[in-house]
């Protein structure tokens, strides 16, 4: 198709985002993690004192977003992970970051985004939808490898916490919860590397298409 929009959703480390990389390498498209539009909005609402839970103050950390957040050394920690998943769940959060996702989706040659939402409400009409998914276990023991790199110290145990905490919250928010869409394709990666998953994706985009 002339615009190929790619939504890729899925829970914390199952490997969407490497996948949606790769996918926006190989078909040549922007990509757009739209996590890190949270992470900031989080990140906002920490930096300026207030609390995650507050649904005005998130909002309108949301709407007046700073773009130098998305490059700030905290947005990736796990403290966070968990401000992002709390402000996520306000449905004013949501719709303030609603606009710009739609209109990278929008871009004329189409894009790659990944999420939690992206195959149900961002871009539902998506050619190409691919539900990314591992077990609990595995995408803790994935995260932890990656943050142990980082140099922080947490353990296996608490990162698995931290995981289905996240799992929990995302999964049960009466917005945009993180849920398959009927028509994505299902990838488990549980048993597959990084090359074989992205082999696996690009079998199931190229069958969408
Ligand atoms: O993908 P990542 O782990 O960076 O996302 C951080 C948090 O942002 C998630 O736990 C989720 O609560 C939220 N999020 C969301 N919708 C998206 C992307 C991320 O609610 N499309």
């Amino acid at each position: 198709p002339a615009s190929l929009i790619i939504a890729v959703d899925g829970p914390a480390a199952s490997g969407k985002g490497t996948i949606a990389r790769a996918l926006a390498h190989r078909y040549g498209l922007p990509h757009l993690d739209t996590g890190k539009l949270y992470r900031a909005t989080g990140l906002s609402v920490r930096l300026s004192g207030g609390a995650p839970e507050d649904a005005d103050f998130a909002a309108a950390a949301a709407r007046g977003l700073d773009p130098a957040l998305l490059d700030d050394p905290d947005l990736m920690s796990s403290e966070n992970a968990q401000a992002a998943s709390i402000v996520s769940a306000h449905p004013g959060v949501r719709a303030a970051l609603l606009a710009v996702q739609r209109a990278f989706a929008a871009q004329p040659g189409g894009a790659v985004l990944d999420g939690r939402d992206i195959g149900t409400v961002i871009a539902p009409h998506a050619p190409a939808k691919l539900f990314v998914t591992a077990t609990p276990l595995c995408r803790a023991q994935r995260r932890h490898a990656e943050l142990a790199r980082s140099g922080d110290p947490r353990n296996l145990a608490t990162v698995l916490a931290d995981i289905e905490a996240r799992d929990a919250r995302d999964s049960g928010r009466s917005t945009a919860p993180l849920v398959r869409a009927g028509d994505a394709a299902l990838l488990d990666t549980t048993e597959l590397g990084i090359d074989a998953a992205v082999q696996r994706a690009i079998a199931l985009v190229e069958s969408a298409i």
